[in-house]
């Protein structure tokens, strides 16, 4: 196998690794069967070993362009988001946080075909709307890739080039059931007859999915995906997979042993990708096109030395449910093939649904995600999103349940707290506050230690579920101190009683500030708007970072506080 001049031209450093490393059998024609035997036994370690310090690197799955995004892909985005968002809030301004569109493959063919327009127009114009969505969900991202980007072919060719050099690609006839919707293959077990309910059409569909497959016979590449059972295995020990629940379904299938992966398609049948470098008849497999996106937008070819500079490897790969295999089969092998280190994890959530089936845009009961931004507010829906979505399992969607949470958890919740807190401390809350740092207040009762405890403790058990890469559980942490500070309210009964109410507001001033502080990755306007209203400093960022989230550290804010709602009416009720 030879790398084409133009492309040895193009990556010069990359082209010259190559030379160095090209085995004896470099000649070996594209298309012909390497033996295994050729294959040189492998240095690889199963745990990523540590590398030199490199930027916390988070990604989103890559979006398909052939229709508009839903909610479902806002709930993607919005997870990774807080992931990044927590991250800065401890302090890491390096952390990356990589989105964008996968442009190519079969589906995107046939939707512009269906549209009546050029592909790559139609990629431009339902990319922008993904774009857009990024930017309405208030995702602070620092790359939005788009699969068509002549970098990301550079980077795919390459690491194709690399896989086929290392003997990992040969070629050979493939027979299968191919579903153009999910853009994979299904061998004959996963595959079952179906009834197409709105024509009655008799038709093959995949058992896992529901979507159509169709039967195609076809010279294509495969990668030796066989080769690297053990190593998998290996590496699901290691907590690669979160939350472990998933583990299961894909340790079975694994164990049951691997197939190799067809990972071409003839031109005839598919234009929409990238060439197998060096065949212009075979077109590269969409996700391992789409797979790369994470490596191209580290800097893939790696410059020599610079391998983690720009955050590979990636410290979190958000996916939902359905494409867990792409990411915990496929993908680990293909680096694995090339010794690259491993992704540190994989973090897959369930789907939101209607009426208890998965909202997707092939089903078509999908929600518009600027409509429900507008309707609620960006961070109402990042709350309800988070708070209500399912990690390890799915979740219905439903009007009724935004606004039944943002009645009780924001409106009655946290905004109605630090609206009688305010009113209750009649101009007296810097003086408590100050009082309360300094040890000035008159002596606790056990039901103040008993809720101070509760403040002191709030933000490591959120850190430990963020840490554990569950926003849910910390959201809820959050939601639990915010309706604990309300029954400690109640019973201090602070409007009452001039001695107590002191400690009681000052207690309950210090848990809306952690609350502000912790909610900022969560809810970044609302979470603001409450820190400004006690009148948190601004100007000096540690004040809002996560080590101020300490009950009793900040002596300064608190001057010249006025009430204000943070929680509104909402406009449109259900
Ligand atoms: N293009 C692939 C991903 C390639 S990543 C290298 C893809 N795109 S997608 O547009 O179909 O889906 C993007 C993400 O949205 C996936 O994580 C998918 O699980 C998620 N969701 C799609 N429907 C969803 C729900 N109903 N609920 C939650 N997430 C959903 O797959």
């Amino acid at each position: 196998m030879l790398i084409p001049r133009d492309r040895r031209h193009a990556l010069s450093w990359a082209g010259k690794l190559l030379a160095h490393n090209r085995p004896t059998w470099s000649c070996v024609s594209r298309r012909s069967v390497l033996p295994t035997a050729t294959i040189s036994p492998r240095r690889f370690a199963t745990v990523t070993p540590e590398t030199p310090k490199k930027p916390y690197y988070i990604t989103t799955p890559i979006f398909y362009v052939n229709a508009a995004p839903h909610v479902g892909h806002l709930y993607t985005m919005i997870i990774a988001d807080i992931l990044k968002r927590w991250r800065t809030l401890n302090g890491d301004t390096e952390a990356q946080l990589l989105t964008g569109t996968d442009e190519h493959g079969m589906k995107i063919q046939q939707a512009a075909l269906a549209a009546g327009m050029d592909t790559q127009a139609f990629c431009d114009m339902n990319c922008k709307t993904f774009g857009a969505l990024a930017k309405a969900a208030n995702m602070d991202y620092n790359y939005f890739i788009r699969t068509t980007e002549p970098a990301h072919k550079d980077a795919v060719q390459y690491f194709w080039d690399m896989l086929n050099h290392r003997g990992y690609i040969y070629t050979s006839k493939h027979e299968g059931w191919y579903s153009v919707s999910d853009e994979t293959f299904y061998p004959a077990t996963q595959v079952q007859n179906s009834l197409d309910p709105t024509t009655g059409r008799k038709r093959m569909v995949s058992a896992e999915t529901g979507k159509e497959v169709e039967w195609s016979s076809e010279t294509n590449y495969h990668f030796r995906l066989s080769a690297f059972q053990e190593r998998l295995l290996d590496l699901y020990k290691t907590g690669f997979i979160q939350p472990s629940r998933y583990d299961k379904d894909i340790i079975k299938s694994v164990s049951s042993g691997l197939q190799d992966l067809s990972i071409s398609r003839p031109t005839e049948r598919l234009t929409w990708g990238i060439p197998v470098p060096g065949d212009e008849t075979q077109t590269i497999y969409v996700w391992l096109d789409a797979l790369v996106n994470y490596l191209t937008k580290a800097g893939y070819p790696f410059p020599p030395g610079k391998e983690s500079q720009l955050g590979w490897p990636a410290d979190v790969h958000v996916v939902g449910k359905d494409i867990v295999r792409f990411h915990c089969v496929y993908w680990p092998a293909f680096l694995m093939a090339l010794d690259l280190p491993l992704p540190r994890n994989v973090l897959v959530h369930g789907h939101w649904t209607i009426n208890h089936e998965k909202m997707s845009k092939s089903t078509g009961n999908t929600v518009n995600p600027f409509f429900a931004l507008d309707r609620f507010g960006v961070d109402t829906m990042r709350f309800f999103l988070a708070y209500q979505g399912g990690l390890a399992g799915d979740a219905d969607y439903d009007n009724a349940y935004i606004i039944r949470d943002y009645k009780k958890l924001l409106q009655s919740g946290i905004g109605n707290l630090a609206h009688r807190t305010i009113g209750c401390s009649k101009k007296q809350l810097r003086t408590y506050i100050v009082n309360g740092t300094t040890g000035g207040l008159p002596p606790a009762q056990e039901h103040d230690l008993a809720f101070e405890r509760i403040v002191q403790e709030t933000p490591a058990k959120v850190a430990t579920h963020m840490e554990e890469l569950n926003p849910r559980a910390a959201l809820q942490e959050i939601v639990d101190l915010a309706e604990k500070a309300q029954k400690y309210f109640h019973a201090a009964a602070p409007w009452e009683n001039q001695t107590e109410r002191q400690r009681a507001l000052y207690n309950i001033v210090e848990s809306l500030r952690i609350t502000g502080i912790l909610l900022q990755p969560f809810m970044p306007t609302k979470s603001k708007e409450l820190l400004d209203l006690l009148r948190v400093d601004n100007s000096d960022p540690s004040k809002r970072s996560f080590s101020a989230a300490a009950f009793g550290s900040d002596l300064d804010y608190g001057e010249g506080v006025k009430k204000k709602i943070l929680f509104p009416q909402l406009i449109v009720e259900d």
